[in-house]
């Protein structure tokens, strides 16, 4: 832990400042605040008030995979770098693409998302840009600058891309598992607008979750550092610490959604699929049928390879959803509808084993 810590901050170029400049800051910041407090800058610096920032968490936790999956090649590519590099967002927002970035070391650096390490301001993201080519901006520079890597990478047009022409229920060599990627928190809060999920022809679907006010941006919820859940906050107004039933229901939803995946795939797909967490393409043949993938058929040539269109548009949602796993949360309905009609779909090729009367869309 402590050489940890010592690593990063001389990696981002030291935290402790020059006192005058501390001082000089604390004037202006607590113009109110009593003279003798400020004439002692050496407490203040003990004991900085506002960030807490724990090494080792979060966009800090530098030995996780995020940080790492590239450490055996030269580089990391430039179609990675912008949410994977130490340093990659002012460069994206400039540029709108990265060049190739060094491995990364010590996780995030602090001017990853500050551009003034002095006053802590943050770099100016006008807007958001989803790979669905839709562009949101939310108002909140910080909420901006959060979805800029909380995104995804996928969405409703390239599934309808990688599908098209293809009927409904005939498994298809060419169709290969398509991935949103990893906690595209902005993508579900945004629903509809961003269209990152996958969102079936027909239908309408829930836009921005509209929290209440004070209590609607991603850093009104979660630390900006570390991303926890700001969970002292919500007591203040939910029973309990926060508002469990959607997130329950939607859990229930996922279990109903991944049975009734199984089920079409046994019959339509002429072979079982099962899910594992361990590796990419995530989805497997369930070779002996047992129900679960198991160590050894998790295998990068074992990859699931009967996917008709309809089973690969609930497999994507049914992913985007495990991604999120604050879901429910960001935007409760949006991800009921996304389940809601995941569900529809398989069971309108009548092989699903589902049966969707008696039930009602969100
Ligand atoms: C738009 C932002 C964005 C881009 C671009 C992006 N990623 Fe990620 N990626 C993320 C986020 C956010 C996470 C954090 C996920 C987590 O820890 O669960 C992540 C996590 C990962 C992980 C770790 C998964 C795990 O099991 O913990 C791998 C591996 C990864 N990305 C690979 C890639 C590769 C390869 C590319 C380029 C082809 C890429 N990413 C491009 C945002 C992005
Ligand atoms: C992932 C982006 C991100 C990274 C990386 C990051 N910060 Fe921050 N930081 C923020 C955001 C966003 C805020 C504002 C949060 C708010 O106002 O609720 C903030 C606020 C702060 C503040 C409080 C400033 C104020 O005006 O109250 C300090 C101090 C700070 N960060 C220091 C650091 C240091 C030091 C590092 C590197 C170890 C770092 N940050 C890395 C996003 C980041
Ligand atoms: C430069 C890309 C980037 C930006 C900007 C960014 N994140 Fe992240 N975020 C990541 C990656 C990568 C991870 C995964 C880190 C890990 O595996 O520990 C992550 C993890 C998280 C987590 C999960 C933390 C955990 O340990 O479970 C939360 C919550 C989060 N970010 C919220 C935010 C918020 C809020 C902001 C805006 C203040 C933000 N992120 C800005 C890339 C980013
Ligand atoms: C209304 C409050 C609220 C808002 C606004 C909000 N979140 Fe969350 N978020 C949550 C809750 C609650 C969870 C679930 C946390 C848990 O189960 O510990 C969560 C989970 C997450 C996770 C997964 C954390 C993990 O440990 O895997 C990420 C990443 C995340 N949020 C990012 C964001 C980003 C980025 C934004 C803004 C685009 C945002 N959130 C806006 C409440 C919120
Ligand atoms: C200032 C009061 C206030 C605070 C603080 C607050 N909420 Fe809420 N929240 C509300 C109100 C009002 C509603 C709308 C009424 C309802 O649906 O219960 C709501 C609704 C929600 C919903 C949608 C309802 C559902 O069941 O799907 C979620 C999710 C939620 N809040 C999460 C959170 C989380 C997580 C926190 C803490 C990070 C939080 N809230 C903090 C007032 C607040």
């Amino acid at each position: 832990m402590t050489d940890r810590s010592n690593a990063l901050v001389s990696a981002n170029g030291g935290l402790p400042m020059n006192r005058n400049i501390v001082s000089l800051l604390l004037t202006t910041m607590l113009a109110a605040a009593c003279a003798s407090e400020l004439s002692r800058p050496e407490k203040k610096a003990e004991k900085p008030a506002g960030a807490r920032i724990e090494i080792g968490a979060g966009h800090f936790n530098r030995d996780a995979k995020p940080f790492h999956y590239w450490d055996k090649q030269k580089e990391i590519p430039a179609v990675c770098a912008r949410c994977h590099a130490a340093n990659g967002v002012a460069q994206y927002l400039r540029d709108g693409a990265n060049t190739p970035a060094p491995h990364v070391r010590n996780a995030f650096a602090c001017t990853n998302c500050h551009a003034d390490m002095l006053s802590y301001e943050r770099h100016r993201v006008a807007k958001v840009i989803f790979a669905s080519g839709l562009a949101v901006d939310s108002g909140d520079n910080n909420m901006n600058l959060c979805m800029t890597c909380h995104q995804g990478r996928e969405s409703t047009a390239s599934v309808d891309k990688a599908i098209s022409g293809m009927p409904a229920d005939v498994p298809n060599l060419k169709l290969a598992f398509v991935h949103v990627h990893y906690l595209p928190a902005g993508a579900t809060i945004y629903g509809t607008e961003a269209k990152v999920a996958y969102e079936f022809a027909g239908k309408s679907y829930a836009g921005r979750f509209n929290h209440v006010p004070g209590m609607n941006t991603c850093t009104a919820c979660h630390e900006p550092h570390g991303g926890e859940l700001r969970a002292e906050k919500c007591a203040q107004c939910h029973q309990g610490s926060r508002p469990e039933k959607s997130a329950r229901e939607l859990a229930n939803g996922m279990r109903e959604l991944y049975a009734a995946i199984q089920h079409y795939a046994r019959a339509m797909g002429g072979a079982a699929i099962g899910f594992s967490p361990e590796a990419f393409p995530y989805w497997y043949a369930d070779a002996n049928g047992n129900g679960r993938i198991d160590p050894e058929e998790v295998r990068p040539d074992n990859g699931y390879k009967a996917f008709t269109p309809r089973l690969l548009q609930s497999v994507y949602n049914y992913t985007f959803l495990l991604r999120d796993p604050g879901a429910a949360y960001h935007n409760g309905r949006y991800a009921g509808q996304l389940l809601y009609d995941s569900l529809e779909n398989l069971a309108a090729s009548g092989k699903a084993g589902v049966e969707m009367r008696g039930t009602a869309r969100p």
